[in-house]
């Protein structure tokens, strides 16, 4: 079952330089999956996922969400569909003057619950997310990684069926940003709550999201299983994303052919370098590498450039055969 459903969706900013975020965005998050969107600044994250709970309205295009037409509703019973829709924010929007469990009532009351019944129903959701010892502490004195609990603890006392997340973890270290993505990826096992992941960095997909769509210049360019995105990327955009533009510094220094190596976990990657190097003869230039070691095998990727000569990387790529290792062209114009 789908439970946010986009069909066709545009959204211009009007003005002296209108600006279209969004144009023709269709897309489909099917319900209990994390779902990935990944671009860069400027591309359209935010107003897609605005447009997701209709803080936005868009200019043209239909927004379902867990069956319901927002798209359709008028501003009453969209209030009442908004609440099966929870959203947290880099920068995590909490109340200051208020405690973590006086930040979590909050929804509660603002919907009529009182003080006191509103405590009771929120502390088994701090508890939740990891923070029952810190009830009465204001946002000041808590770290970023547990205001960002918090904040998820708000977003889910009043039962939503998404959570939307924009750059969610944008703010944090990277130890924090694992802890908080692992109980994202909890709560999803848990409360079977869909989620959706807005950010610009592919570790953070790589880590938790089952699928991606990667959204770039206001379109998706491309979608689909994570692995199948990142082992196979076939646009520009996708590739960007991927292996980042920084890795190659000067492009009058590529001479040979680059190739995208891809380990998924057959094989350990020193012996498979050092094998092109052997079945060669000739050395290869790693412009760029993001494998990790799982169990003494390799997972990830690897950018290499190979010799300028085509005999000599000829024999590279029989050896990569041989091993049953999956590489790419990918050409060098990409990287100026
Ligand atoms: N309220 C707005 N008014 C005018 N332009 C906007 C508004 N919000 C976003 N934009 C423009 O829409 C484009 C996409 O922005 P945004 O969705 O914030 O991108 P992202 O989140 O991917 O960085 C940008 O060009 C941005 O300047
Ligand atoms: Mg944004």
């Amino acid at each position: 079952m789908s439970m946010i459903e986009i069909e066709h969706l545009t959204k211009t900013f009007p003005g002296a330089n209108a600006v279209t975020a969004l144009d023709d965005v269709s897309l489909n998050i099917e319900s209990g999956e994390i779902f990935g969107i990944i671009g860069l600044s400027g591309a359209g994250k935010s107003t897609l996922v605005r447009c997701m709970n209709l803080l936005e309205r868009p200019t043209s295009g239909v927004v379902r969400v867990n069956g319901a037409e927002l798209t359709g509703l008028a501003d009453r019973n969209l209030r009442k569909a908004r609440q099966s829709i929870g959203m947290i924010f880099q920068g995590f929007n909490l109340l200051m003057q208020r405690t973590a469990l006086d930040n979590v009532c909050f929804p509660l009351e603002l919907g009529g619950m009182s003080r006191s019944e509103a405590r009771k129903k929120a502390r088994p959701f701090l508890e939740l997310v990891g923070l029952e010892d810190r009830e009465n502490a204001y946002p000041t004195q808590l770290s970023g990684g547990q205001k960002q609990r918090v904040a998820i603890a708000r977003t889910l006392v009043t039962d939503p069926k998404v959570i939307l997340c924009d750059e969610a973890t944008s703010a944090l270290d990277p130890t924090t940003t694992q802890s908080i993505l692992a109980l994202l990826k909890e709560l999803n096992e848990k409360l079977g709550v869909t989620v959706v992941v807005i950010t610009h960095e592919m570790k953070v997909v790589e880590q938790i999201c089952d699928r991606v769509a990667i959204i770039a210049d206001s379109h998706i360019v491309e979608q689909g299983a994570v692995a199948d995105v990142f082992h196979h990327p076939q646009t520009a955009a996708a590739r960007q994303l991927i292996t980042p533009k920084g890795a190659i510094s000067e492009k009058s220094a590529i001479h040979g052919p680059l190739y995208r190596i891809t380990f998924d976990g057959s094989t350990s990657d020193q012996p498979i370098v050092s094998g092109m190097v052997l079945a060669s003869g000739a050395p290869v230039n790693i412009w760029y590498a993001d494998t990790k070691d799982i169990d003494g095998k390799a997972h990830g990727q690897m950018l290499l450039e190979l010799p300028k000569d085509q005999v000599l990387t000829q024999k590279m790529l029989a050896f990569l055969k041989s091993q049953q290792v999956t590489y790419e062209r990918e050409e060098a114009e990409y990287y100026d």
